[in-house]
């Protein structure tokens, strides 16, 4: 994508949905503050990421919702990869989401919450997908005869 057409896209969306740089750091802090103090959650966030190490997380974790939400490219990490490890399954996404929608409607304007609810959504469904195959509870088609089941 040419760097003036995404900076075009990038425009249209802001103005659309009124998302800025700004927004994008209130939600972020007001989610993971809230995903950190979760019964479910809030433990495998303190397993991998010590106090002093959440402002850095913050930041790669707003340079995320930038691209996705913005397409403005200033994300190059690989999530899939930092997932797979992790002790998590489908309650986890369940609650990770209710709670991303719940501070989403808190924290934005309704358009702009509607626009990272349904980014989330897809995100959420294939980082889910991704750790069922990681795990072997999910395999794709075929791959149940190649294996003798
Ligand atoms: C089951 C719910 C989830 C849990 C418990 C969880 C937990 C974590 C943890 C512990 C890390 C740090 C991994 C590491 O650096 O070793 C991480 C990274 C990350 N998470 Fe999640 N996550 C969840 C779902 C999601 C979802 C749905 C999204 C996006 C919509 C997301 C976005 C990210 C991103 C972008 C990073 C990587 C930041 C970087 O590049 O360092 N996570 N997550």
């Amino acid at each position: 994508m040419s760097p003036k057409s995404r900076a075009q896209l990038t425009a249209e969306v802001a103005q659309r949905t009124g998302i800025d740089d700004t927004m994008i750091d209130k939600l972020v802090r007001a989610f993971y503050g809230r995903a950190r103090a979760d019964a479910l959650l809030g433990p495998v966030f303190a397993s991998r990421i010590a106090d002093d190490e959440w402002e850095p997380h913050i930041e790669r974790i707003n340079a995320f919702w930038s691209s996705v939400a913005l397409m403005t490219g200033q994300y190059h990490g690989r999530p899939m990869q930092l997932h797979v490890g992790l002790p998590v399954d489908g309650e986890h996404f369940d609650r990770w989401l209710a709670l991303w929608i719940e501070t989403a409607r808190d924290v934005c304007p309704p358009v702009a919450a509607d626009h990272f609810i349904e980014k989330a959504r897809m995100i959420a469904q294939s980082l889910e997908l991704g750790i069922a195959m990681h795990n072997g509870a999910m395999v794709a088609p075929g791959e149940r005869y190649r294996r003798g089941h």
